[in-house]
């Protein structure tokens, strides 16, 4: 059984002398569930190296691994990742796997908006439509050093771990720890990680609207609309707010000293408001040699929608394809042999594990096609329906080849509010800054017009910019780095 979520409450502190305000975003709910599913979260004993030592065949390195290990607690600076390009996980003869297939994302509001009907899915390719089903993979999985045949050790492991260190918390667990089987234990471990991570939101004011960052603070001054009225689609929300900063004629700076948290100022100038234009514009459709003198035109806020920045959907950037280039020789990865969904249901699943496996020198093979390995022939769950929106015409008539061709390298869009807590960036962690992920774009846009970019997203034709827009639109992103607790 799950707890309702609380309504999220904001303490807003003022120094009336000075003109600065220090704001303090509450977790959204600190009940018993949360703190006890925080510390769950921070358990290590669950894992595998700990099961290890603790029998005689003991094992070498770090003993505890647990979830704050890859997603690092706010208090290292970190908004729930870590610094890796892609995590270490704990090491096991078996497999010889070292790291982890992706780069450990942030947390901070997964969950906004999200509707019974379409759950916002977790992981950069939508493997998980749920929390708890997050958490009960994570615990048992890799991450935290287990083999795929050691579910059942594993699962023994943990509620055993629970019934001997958490006797005290059996209130709130809310179930017999004695009586209880293993995996009802394990299921309790899973909605209380669960509500903890539901609980990790941004600021909000009274009304629910985003407040924390220097970009929330400029549009409240300026009166500026701070997101969608019901019904409105975020297309046409990020229009209207275009259109109303362009009419600023005497816009409000925001300028109210260090922040806490993060290197740089709590400020919102005259760089970070064109940034924002920069971010919001998007272009017309066509080819290179038409479009060659525009520039000054992001399009970001066609995937990177406010006020979440994100669409929580799953689009094709060119990280994959750029990966696998840069080991393969440019052009590798359009010429890469990729099945049919007929050709799909032929294949083994140790073929069809190259397609979400790590590039190397060794294996032409191995690429990460992110949300392609999640969508299964014949079902039609939350993913297709994600993806279906973005695919042109598939609402009124869903075409599955159509889908599964949109999903060729295709990740969840991550929000671009907080990166001052996040980097290195994208799935793969290429990119050590928000300057050099915002260049990224530079160049994909103009790979993917002059038709040498294997399944381009459309919005990225629509991209134009060039070395001098970058300072500004990472200035804007940084206008959206927050305080929180
Ligand atoms: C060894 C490192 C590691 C450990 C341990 C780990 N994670 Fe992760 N986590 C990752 C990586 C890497 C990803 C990205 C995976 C992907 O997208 O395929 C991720 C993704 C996630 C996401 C998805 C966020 C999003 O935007 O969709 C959540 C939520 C999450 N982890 C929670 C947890 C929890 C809860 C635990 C503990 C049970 C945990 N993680 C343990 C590395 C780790
Ligand atoms: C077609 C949709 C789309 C457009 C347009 C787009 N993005 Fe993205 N963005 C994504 C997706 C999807 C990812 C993750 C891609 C991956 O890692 O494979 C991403 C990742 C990022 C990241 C890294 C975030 C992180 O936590 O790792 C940044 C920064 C970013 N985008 C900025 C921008 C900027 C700036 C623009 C405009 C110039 C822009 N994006 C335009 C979809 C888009």
């Amino acid at each position: 059984m799950r707890m309702p979520i609380l309504p999220f409450s904001v303490f807003l502190l003022t120094w009336p002398s000075v003109s600065t305000f220090v704001t303090v975003a509450a977790r959204a709910d600190d009940s018993p569930r949360v703190e006890l599913g925080e510390r769950l979260f921070k358990e290590g004993r669950f894992s595998q190296p700990h099961f290890a030592n603790a029998s005689p065949r003991g094992v070498r390195g770090p003993q505890l691994w647990s979830c704050a290990t890859c997603h690092h607690l706010p208090e290292q600076k970190r908004g729930y990742a870590d610094s890796e390009s892609r995590s270490p996980v704990p090491a096991r003869r078996e497999d010889q796997q070292q790291i982890t297939l992706r780069n450990s994302p942030s947390m901070i509001d997964l969950f906004f908006n999200e509707s019974s009907e379409r759950p916002n899915l977790l992981h950069y390719d939508g493997e998980f439509a749920s929390p708890e089903d997050l958490v009960r993979a994570g615990l048992t999985g890799r991450n935290l050093g287990w083999l795929a045949h050691e579910k059942s050790i594993v699962v023994a492991h943990i509620a055993t771990v629970v019934r001997r260190e958490f006797a005290d918390d059996e209130e709130t667990f809310g179930l017999s720890l004695l009586l209880a089987s293993d995996s009802q234990i394990l299921d309790a471990v899973a909605d209380l990680i669960s509500d903890y991570m539901r609980s990790l939101e941004f600021e909000k004011d009274d009304e629910g609207q985003f407040s924390g960052s220097p970009y929330d603070r400029f549009l409240a001054r300026n009166r500026l609309p701070q997101r969608p009225n019901p019904g409105e689609t975020g297309a046409a929300y990020t229009l209207r707010l275009l259109e109303s900063v362009e009419r600023l004629s005497n816009p409000e700076w925001v300028d109210e000293g260090r922040m806490r948290r993060h290197e740089q100022d709590f400020r919102f100038g005259p760089t970070e408001l064109q940034g924002m234009k920069i971010f919001l514009k998007s272009g017309p459709r066509g080819s290179i040699r038409d479009f060659a003198h525009l520039r000054g035109i992001g399009n970001c806020a066609s995937c990177h929608t406010p006020p979440a920045f994100t669409d929580f959907t799953f689009r094709n950037t060119g990280v994959s394809q750029e990966e696998y280039d840069a080991i393969h020789g440019r052009g590798g990865f359009l010429r890469m042999a990729i099945p049919s969904l007929v050709e799909r249901l032929q294949m083994d699943s140790s073929r069809l594990a190259d397609f979400a496996a790590l590039p190397s020198y060794q294996n032409t093979r191995a690429v990460d096609l992110g949300a392609w390995n999640q969508l299964q022939p014949g079902v039609r769950g939350p993913l297709f329906g994600w993806i279906c929106q973005v695919v042109p015409g598939c609402s009124s008539a869903p075409s599955e080849q159509a889908v599964q061709d949109a999903a060729i390298a295709a990740f969840k869009t991550p929000t671009v509010r907080n990166l001052g807590h996040s980097a290195p960036y994208l799935h793969n962690g290429s990119r050590p800054t928000i300057e050099s992920a915002t260049l990224f774009y530079a160049i994909m846009s103009n790979l993917a017009r002059d038709g040498r970019m294997r399944n381009a997203d459309p919005e990225m034709l629509k991209v134009f910019l060039d070395g001098r827009d970058v300072g500004p639109l990472a200035a804007f992103m940084r206008a959206l780095n927050e305080e929180y607790e």
